[in-house]
């Protein structure tokens, strides 16, 4: 962070403390209030509630204060939003490993047995690096559902300590969501049992316990989840998993000089980075691929980092997929950015690529995520319809009066929403099951203009009807669960949920959301 940046913070903090001290009686900012209510309130007193909380002790204790002071401990704190760490090339000399598909415990209907539990994983050769996993030592299996089934799914921690299973982008009631309400305490099983009512998507599953998110899901909880449906059986886009429709879950990690994962070293209030990229667990990976259309299942599982996407060719590659669903069409793409949680599918036609050139997925930066090999075998025909969904925002939706506000604000451990921090007594909105409505996403900038946040809500898949008054961009008009908001950037979305239940909505830096960047809804 430059020098000036943080005299200038530091001041604003002093001048509003003293300030803040003044105003001790104005302080009724409530979330149902108006921006404009809100705005006013806080060019008066400098930012009401939302600077208090951020400067109370337990949010900006002295120790915080010290040592954003000290200036060799600056280099650690990335508080400089736009300096993050490179990740190191995949050389690629190890065959990516594709997560194995868990088999129902049932012929007759779907069951699954997860178990979160700890284990050692040969992350590099000959050395054993301590991870947690679901049914093995790091990340889990992929889950396969098919709309329409009910499935039961037998959940037990074998950790010794408090976890959730989580649903990510499910659209399920809130009993059934792993939210911070449902904790399995160790040596806890539940059974939870639902109908899967949408469409066919790319989905994944990971810890929520309350402030233990970040770390557990850094230490290896995550798994993925595909729904099936007569759609996606019969677009006859590549479906051979494993072969020609493989998952890629981006994390990156910083591994100690014993190659451990140390998350209380490595992490950061900021969302913890790492420079050594791991993709489905795999370190230094490559992609073996025949002549042919490979559909590649992105998952953004880190705990803090952005990814753009491109090909090292500079080709361009089609998406086809957004977090939920299928687009209506096909979107020709150069690069596509996840935040964190997002996914999107894409397919590369190897079978138009010039396999003598090395081809790699890299990210903005430059850096080799995913070499491919390219086999000198032709491959499957395969197909990307025209028309793959029927996706739509209607007028009604776009006209609908904006009913819930949302405003993100803040870094490290001084995030809010609404000027809140997460409260699990609180409820701080209510919507009817089976009534859409509008939110309106605001990322107010701080006085280091503010970072990126991926806003993400449980139980739903909702539609994106503006980015700052304008219409997304075609690879957004899909279902999304999970947005980026860029600073002082408003993302308006049209909302439904299904079910009933308390959910949460929260920011996607894992770290942001165990700080408090977390409120909860009640649909009933
Ligand atoms: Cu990926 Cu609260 O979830
Ligand atoms: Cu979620
Ligand atoms: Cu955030």
């Amino acid at each position: 962070m430059k020098k000036k940046n943080l005299w200038l913070m530091l001041f604003s903090l002093m001048v509003m403390s003293i300030l803040s001290a003044c105003t001790d009686n104005d302080r009724e900012t409530s979330a149902a209030g108006s921006r404009d209510e809100q705005d006013t309130n806080e060019e008066t007193n400098m930012e009401g509630e939302s600077m208090e909380g951020m400067m109370d002790s337990n949010s900006m204790g002295e120790e915080h204060m010290d040592s954003m002071m000290n200036d060799d401990s600056m280099d650690n704190e990335h508080m400089d939003h736009d300096e993050i760490i490179s990740l190191t090339d995949s050389t690629g000399e190890n065959e990516l490993i594709i997560p194995p598909v868990l088999k129902s415990d049932s012929q007759e209907q779907t069951e699954y047995t997860l178990r979160a539990q700890t284990g050692q994983t040969e992350i590099f050769d000959g050395v054993q690096t301590i991870t947690y996993g679901y049914n093995g030592s790091f990340l889990g299996p992929m889950l396969q559902f098919e709309k329409g089934e009910t499935v039961t799914i037998n959940l037990i921690n074998e950790l010794d300590e408090d976890t959730t299973f989580h649903w990510h982008g499910l659209e399920v009631s809130g009993n059934n969501d792993g939210s911070p309400h449902n904790v399995l305490k160790p040596g806890e099983e539940s059974t939870i049992e639902f109908e899967v009512t949408q469409e066919a998507a790319t989905l994944w599953f990971h810890p929520h316990p309350k402030g233990q998110t970040s770390e557990q899901v850094y230490n290896g909880l995550a798994g993925l989840i595909y729904i099936n449906d007569e759609n996606s059986k019969n677009l006859g886009l590549p479906n051979d998993y494993g072969e020609n429709d493989i998952p890629l879950i981006f994390q990156d990690k910083v591994f100690d000089d014993e190659k451990q994962l140390n998350y209380d070293a490595a992490a950061n209030e900021d969302g913890t980075v790492g420079d050594t990229s791991l993709i489905n667990g795999t370190l230094n990976p490559k992609l073996s691929v025949d002549k042919e259309k490979v559909r590649l299942r992105l998952l953004n599982g880190s705990n803090a980092r952005n990814y753009t996407f491109k090909l090292n060719t500079d080709d361009d590659f089609v998406q086809v997929a957004t977090d939920g669903g299928f687009l209506n069409e096909p979107v020709l793409m150069k690069e596509l950015t996840l935040t964190p949680s997002e996914r999107a599918e894409i397919i590369i036609d190897f079978s138009e690529i010039d396999s003598s050139e090395e081809i790699a997925l890299i990210d903005e930066e430059g850096s080799t995520l995913l070499p491919f090999e390219v086999s000198n075998e032709i491959g499957e025909e395969t197909n990307i319809p025209a028309e793959m969904n029927d996706f739509s925002v209607t007028e009604e939706e776009k006209n609908l009066p904006v009913t819930k506000e949302i405003e993100l604000f803040g870094m490290m451990d001084m995030v809010t929403i609404n000027g809140k921090k997460f409260d699990p007594e609180r409820i701080d909105f209510t919507q009817e099951q089976g009534v859409t409505e509008v939110w309106e996403i605001y990322n107010k900038p701080d006085m280091m203009g503010g970072m990126i946040h991926p806003f993400h809500i449980h139980g739903a898949q909702f539609k994106i009807i503006s980015r700052n008054g304008e219409t997304p961009p075609e690879n957004e008009k899909g279902w999304k669960d999970s947005i980026s908001v860029a600073p002082d950037e408003t993302v308006r979305i049209a909302i439904q949920f299904k079910d009933k239940g308390i959910y949460m909505f929260h920011c996607h830096i894992l770290e942001h959301e165990d700080n408090g960047m977390m409120g909860q809804i009640k649909v009933e």
